[in-house]
């Protein structure tokens, strides 16, 4: 059986990382086994580190400010991703603006949490939540050089009206833990 190798990249506090790890690493898909090959942060205080600890993944530390720039953070970045032949990236709340260094060498998918392209940026969340739409929601897209502008892969929008703020967070983060590792593997079966 084929195995597939994801990198699941994460800042923060690493929800979506966990539940990628529990539904996908060592699952099997009909015809390949996914591999978590790869758990990366650019944030060694990041709660997540410890969250892929309690599944046996050490998380690899790349903090971002022992680099010159951004050209060369990704050049170490996409460095780790190859060494481990990972097939995908998967970005889960990687709060780092890419540059073509990883962009052009790396297939990668994000999740972010609003129905973009509306939203696009930091601070989606808060953001979508105060404004006068009737819906918020999630979308995964394809990791292009264009911040939050590669192609939409999955999406689902929900009602908001009259929810609180942390309704509409425990909302957003529900959809994004279902939708996530689905698209990940119509991707994978797709390469
Ligand atoms: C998620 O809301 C995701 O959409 C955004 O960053 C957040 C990460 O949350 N890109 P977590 O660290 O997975 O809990």
């Amino acid at each position: 059986m084929s195995v597939k190798k994801i990198a699941i990249l994460f800042s923060g506090e690493g929800t979506n990382l966990e539940n990628l790890i529990k539904k996908l690493h060592n699952r099997v898909f009909d015809s390949f086994k996914v591999e978590v090959a790869l758990s990366l942060t650019n944030n060694p205080n990041a709660n997540g580190i410890k969250r892929a600890l309690k599944y046996g993944i050490e998380t690899v530390i790349v903090d971002h400010r022992d680099f010159e720039d951004r050209e060369s953070f990704d050049e170490r970045v996409v460095k780790e991703i190859r060494d481990r032949g990972c097939d995908l990236a998967v970005l889960a709340g990687f709060m780092r603006i890419l540059t073509p260094i990883f962009t052009e060498n790396i297939k990668a998918l994000n999740i972010h949490p609003s129905l973009l392209p509306l939203f696009k940026g930091a601070n989606a969340l808060e953001r979508s939540f105060k404004s006068d739409m009737k819906v918020g929601g999630v979308s995964v897209h394809k990791v292009t050089s264009e911040l939050d502008g590669g192609e939409i892969l999955s999406q689902e929008c929900f009602n908001k009206e009259g929810m609180s703020f942390e309704e509409f967070e425990n909302k957003i983060h529900q959809i994004e833990h279902r939708i996530y590792p689905k698209t990940v593997i119509k991707v994978l079966k797709s390469l």
